[in-house]
């Protein structure tokens, strides 16, 4: 065994949070160490948001020339090349897990390969590819392992007839068939996917609505836009069991009405995911836990001194700039900074079609919350931007305090909600009211407009649509 390695801070894991974390550490001058079992990146960049939202875009970019002959373009019958797309999303994914490697040498910390075992809060132990294991010591231990898909009993993930999302996204051919168990985030975004590459895509989902914690009326949307593509979703049903027929699944689903069978060639099983922190020695800690999730305080810190905990294996949204933003403060407190996560809002993207974006609070939860709110609504459809690029579904929604007008929470349904959505977070954090969003001048013609729109409906002096 090597000499023991000496550190002011060991990261175990390498995602949005981890990498950003040895970064920030680096920049303040301390000696960091990230340590990766698997690819630099986590499932962020190898096997999540960036895989997904490059098959998302060809999606996309197939669906739209199949209507390009609606605005005077005529460009054939398009066709799918799968070991194009899926070398093209490669190369996406190894660009920026270079760029990550780049950026954590430049910024002086060390990336080390392999299997951490924590031994206590200041020791582990990490054993390397090559069976080499090197001891290393550490003042400060930042957890940031990451989270898995969750299974469900008698749907034990193959590969093949039941997958999870990272077989999914590798998937060597268009499924015919596809079950998607679960429509949540990535059930929606990625069933959707395959259903306008040309799969028959069926929805399972045990709640009464897909996408639960969105606004009803921004999911409406989507959920009506699902069946441009032949989407069936079956909302208050349960995936049960599954048997094997030839090379096929066939699943039972419990629904109200008794119990259905499905036919898939793949089955995706997108049903939560789960805390890496049942491994890795974290037991030994004695760390405190909500079902799995570290619990930290706005400084990132756990209940064991000198261990922190950031991103999803933490308490909070399962969100990459989530991690992020704690990996940024994690590294300020262990440099004896006052920085602490204090943020108003977190913004939320789910990629489907239409996207739907969100920050703040929704209509529903401002009243759980005791306020009164005042709510403006503008339709992409009579907006100048939407159809000059012929895409008009959704619409931009304002929530605010009745009394005070202060801007309470912004969603967003629409193609292009994932770039409206971060002028809101920008508006909510800095206290904004609906007059500060009304009377800012937007560029036109922008989709961005909508937004200063709907802040003008709730105010009754929308220029645009009728004041009621
Ligand atoms: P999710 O929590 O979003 O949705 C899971 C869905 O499965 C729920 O609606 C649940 O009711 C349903 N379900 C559970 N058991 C079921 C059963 N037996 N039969 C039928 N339905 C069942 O989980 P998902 O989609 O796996 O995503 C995990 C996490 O990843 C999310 O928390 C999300 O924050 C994050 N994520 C974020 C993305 C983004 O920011 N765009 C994209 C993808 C994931």
């Amino acid at each position: 065994m090597a000499d023991v390695q000496r550190y002011d801070a060991v990261v175990i894991g390498s995602g949005p949070g981890g990498y950003a974390c040895g970064i920030r550490l680096g920049q303040l001058g301390l000696k960091a160490l990230v340590v990766e079992r698997e690819n630099t990146g986590g499932v962020c960049l190898n096997v999540g948001c960036i895989p997904s939202k490059a098959l998302i875009h060809a999606a996309k970019m197939y669906d739209k020339v199949k209507h390009l002959s609606e605005i005077g373009i005529s460009a054939g019958t398009p066709a799918v090349d799968v070991a194009t797309m899926q070398k093209w999303k490669e190369k996406v994914v190894s660009k920026l897990t270079n760029g990550v490697k780049q950026l954590l040498g430049a910024n002086k910390a060390t990336l080390l390969k392999g299997e951490a075992t924590v031994l206590s809060p200041r020791e582990l132990e990490v054993k390397q590819a090559d069976g080499q294991t090197v001891r290393v010591e550490t003042k400060n231990l930042v957890i940031a392992t990451g989270s898995r898909p969750i299974q469900i009993p008698g749907f034990t993930f193959d590969g093949k007839l039941i997958i999870d999302s990272t077989h999914a996204l590798a998937l060597p051919e268009i499924p015919k068939q596809l079950v998607v168990i679960g429509g949540g985030y990535i059930g929606m975004e990625l069933g959707t996917v395959y259903a306008k590459l040309g799969s028959k895509v069926t929805v399972v989902e045990a709640l009464p609505q897909i996408l639960t914690g969105n606004d009803p009326d921004c999911v409406r949307v989507v959920a009506n836009k699902l069946k441009t593509w032949g989407v069936e979703v079956m909302l208050n049903a349960k995936a049960k069991s599954w048997e094997k027929k030839g090379d096929r699944a066939v699943v039972t689903v419990t629904t109200a009405s008794g119990d259905v069978q499905l036919d898939a060639d793949r089955v995706l099983v997108t049903v939560g995911r789960r805390p890496n922190t049942d491994g890795s020695g974290l037991d030994k800690l004695g760390l405190k836990m909500t079902k799995g999730f570290i619990e930290t305080d706005a400084q990132l810190r756990t209940n064991v001194p000198g261990v922190y905990a950031i991103g999803d294996c933490a308490t909070g949204m399962m969100l990459a700039h989530k991690a992020t933003k704690e990996a940024e403060v994690c590294a300020e407190a262990i440099a004896g900074r006052k920085s602490a996560m204090d943020v108003r809002t977190i913004p939320a993207v789910v990629f489907t079609d239409p996207e739907i974006a969100s920050a703040g609070l929704t209509e529903e939860q401002a009243k759980t919350a005791g306020r009164k709110t005042k709510s403006g609504k503008f339709p992409f459809a009579v907006l100048g931007r939407s159809l000059s690029v012929n895409d008009t579904d959704g619409f931009v929604k304002v929530v605010s305090d009745a009394e005070t007008e202060e801007l309470l929470g912004v969603h967003v349904v629409g193609g292009n909600a994932s770039d409206i959505i971060s002028e809101a977070a920008l508006a909510i954090e800095m206290g904004a009211f609906l007059h500060d969003l009304s009377l800012t001048v937007h560029p036109h013609p922008t989709l961005p407009e909508a937004l200063m729109e709907a802040s003008k409906v709730a105010l009754g002096e929308a220029i645009h649509v009728v004041n009621r």
